[in-house]
């Protein structure tokens, strides 16, 4: 046993000396796509990408509540990029928020013609050959559950009720949004308070914003059921919820009354 733990507590220091050299951030999550190949250094392509990432931190941009779509250079050189900073950010937060995220892509996907990463802030920032505006994509996606073993106290299923009321009522409100802002965030309340936002990029139709968080949500059921906080991030949508409220501007969120459905037979409580 002696052995094994030695071997635990190596591993793990191993690890944290791993983690702690790295500038990138617990919650920052990636992914580098293979299939799209790599460029070279001193290509055209890298310059074309290293000036859509200067035009992306410059302030010359207009802030669009922090909807970037970018295109520099031509077929085949041409990079195409979205960039979305979350709906409650301001403008001096969603540059700060781009410009991390930036430079952590930058060294983690130092030479692949396509990727995408989302911040801990929750900003997305992606990169390709093709055209990807107007085209809903649920893949790559992450789920990010840092307290995976910090369950919903009281009743899991009154939790799971109350948070998948408050999810439907805030999809409806964030696909009906503009062709500038598609977010939607709001709080209710059952045995405790939950909070969740969520957001699509407004480029995308009613129905594809739809489309997309209804894949999050799915995905949120399988991966997050029973815990307090959890993020799907797919490249066109995420979401997040939580137990604490994590809101930069209240004012942008709802308040959502929770009105559960009627008890089922089976329930026996107060009998
Ligand atoms: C692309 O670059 C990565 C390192 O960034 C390397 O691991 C990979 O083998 C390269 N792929 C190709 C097809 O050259
Ligand atoms: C929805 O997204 C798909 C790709 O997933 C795209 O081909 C299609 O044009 C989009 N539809 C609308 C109405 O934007
Ligand atoms: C990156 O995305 C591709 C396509 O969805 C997926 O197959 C692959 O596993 C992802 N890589 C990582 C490291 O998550
Ligand atoms: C994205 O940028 C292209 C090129 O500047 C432009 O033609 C297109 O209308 C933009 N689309 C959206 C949804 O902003
Ligand atoms: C969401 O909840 C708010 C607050 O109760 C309500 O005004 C709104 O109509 C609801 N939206 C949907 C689509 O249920």
């Amino acid at each position: 046993m002696g052995f094994s733990r030695l071997f635990l507590l190596l591993l793990s220091s191993a690890f944290h000396i791993n983690l702690s050299s790295s500038k990138v951030a617990l919650y920052f999550r990636y992914n580098c796509s293979i299939s799209h190949g790599n460029f070279t250094a001193n290509s055209p392509y890298e310059a074309n990408l290293n000036r859509l990432f200067s035009q992306l931190k410059s302030s010359d941009q207009d802030f669009n509540y922090g909807f970037y779509n970018i295109s520099v250079g031509q077929s085949p050189d041409q990079v195409n990029a979205i960039a979305l900073c979350r709906g409650d950010q301001n403008e001096n937060n969603c540059r700060n928020c781009l410009s991390e995220t930036i430079s952590s892509l930058q060294e983690v996907c130092p030479r692949n013609k396509e990727a995408i990463a989302w911040s801990q802030q929750l900003c997305t920032v992606r990169y390709s050959t093709r055209k990807i505006i107007g085209v809903m994509e649920v893949d790559p996606f992450d789920k990010i559950n840092r307290f995976a073993s910090q369950s919903v106290p009281l009743d899991v299923n009154d939790f799971d009720r109350a948070l998948s009321f408050l999810l439907k009522n805030l999809s409806v409100g964030a696909a009906t949004g503009d062709s500038l802002l598609k977010f939607a965030a709001g709080s209710t309340v059952s045995s405790q308070s939950i909070y969740a936002m969520m957001q699509c990029t407004p480029d995308l139709s009613h129905e594809n914003c739809s489309a997309c968080l209804a894949t999050a949500s799915d995905r949120m059921r399988t991966f997050c059921y029973g815990n307090t906080g959890c993020r799907i991030v797919q490249p066109s949508c995420f979401l997040k919820y939580g137990i604490v409220n994590f809101f930069d501007d209240s004012a942008k969120s709802t308040i959502v009354p929770f009105s559960p459905p009627p008890p089922t037979p089976t329930a026996t409580e107060g009998s």
